[in-house]
């Protein structure tokens, strides 16, 4: 079960016939449909939104306000400077620490100029959301009842032309460090990968993938980076794997496959990072991510890196 926020007819909005974020919905699969006035090659990547209920609210050392961020970041998106994104796509943490409410009542407001643009909005879960109050805010918002399981993952597949994105769930448990996929998501996964062998696949999720192959459950990183490595490697389809977590930008290879790890909009763990987006442009070989700092003069803000898929 997936989540995504829908565009808002703006002049429905408006008029009030669809009010606020009573357009929520569940799509299985989410058909990016072509639309004139946005390439459905061009997608905004953001991370670690860490919005918190109240918007005064800071955190971090030093500490920043992650709503002022989030603002930031908006307006340079929606401005279209440096392309203009069909949608947004946010892997994890999307709320500020322990998943609440009021957090994601904060959380679906700040989105909404995207949606009232036309910009659909996905959500992928991290180690500071809840899943159930997550579910329980969208049923809210819909006047619609919380799903009577609360499934164990919330995973889903964007169609779009030049390749599929598969958005995946390694939230274990609230507020605490380390991610798992778990073996049904796995399952779920390579399934579904096998059936979607046309176009490329980009996957995304919230933790980071142990690297060094020895995985210590203390490290934070994502618990079955060994299994998950193994059903990628030969299904090659996958070029890319999206992450956030580390609050870190970074780009590496492993097995041809490109790690992409999007920095966080709100605080940073290491002070030489950008608090930062990518805009990511798909090509029919390949993809172009351009890194777009808040702060202008962060050198790498407007980065460019060109990769080729596998
Ligand atoms: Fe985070």
């Amino acid at each position: 079960m997936p989540i995504t926020l829908p565009p808002i007819n703006r002049r429905h909005f408006i008029t009030g016939t669809i009010s606020g974020a009573a357009a929520l919905l569940f799509h299985p699969v989410w058909s990016a449909e072509p639309d004139e006035r946005q390439s459905q090659d061009v997608w905004a990547f953001l991370s670690d939104t860490h919005i918190p209920e109240n918007r005064n609210q800071t955190g971090g050392t030093p500490s920043i306000n992650p709503v002022e961020h989030l603002s930031k970041i908006r307006t340079d998106i929606l401005s279209g400077e440096i392309g203009k994104p069909c949608g947004v796509i946010v892997s994890g943490d999307c709320v500020y620490l322990h998943g609440l409410p009021g957090d994601y009542k904060t959380l679906f407001e700040e989105f909404m100029p995207f949606r009232e643009k036309g910009l659909p909005v996905h959500f992928v879960m991290g180690n500071h959301d809840n899943r159930h109050v997550f579910l329980n805010a969208v049923a809210q918002s819909t006047a619609t009842n919380t799903p009577p399981i609360i499934p164990s993952r919330l995973h889903s597949i964007v169609e779009t032309p030049k390749v599929n994105f598969f958005l995946l769930d390694s939230l274990e448990k609230t507020n605490h460090t380390p991610g798992l996929f778990g073996e049904e998501q796995l399952q779920w996964l390579t399934d579904e990968l096998d059936s979607h062998k046309d176009k490329p696949a980009i996957l995304v999720g919230h933790h980071n993938p142990d690297y060094s192959g020895n995985i210590v459950k203390a490290s934070g990183a994502l618990q079955d980076t060994a299994v998950f490595f193994e059903q990628i490697r030969e299904r090659k389809q996958v070029k890319a794997y999206f992450y956030g977590h580390t609050h870190t930008w970074k780009t590496l290879r492993v097995n041809g496959i490109h790690m992409i790890n999007i920095p966080a909009t709100a605080w940073r763990f290491d002070q030489s990072q950008p608090f930062a987006w990518v805009l990511l442009t798909l090509k029919d070989n390949g993809m172009s991510l351009t890194l777009r700092s808040i702060d202008p003069e962060h050198p790498k803000h407007n980065e460019i890196v060109n990769l080729a898929w596998r």
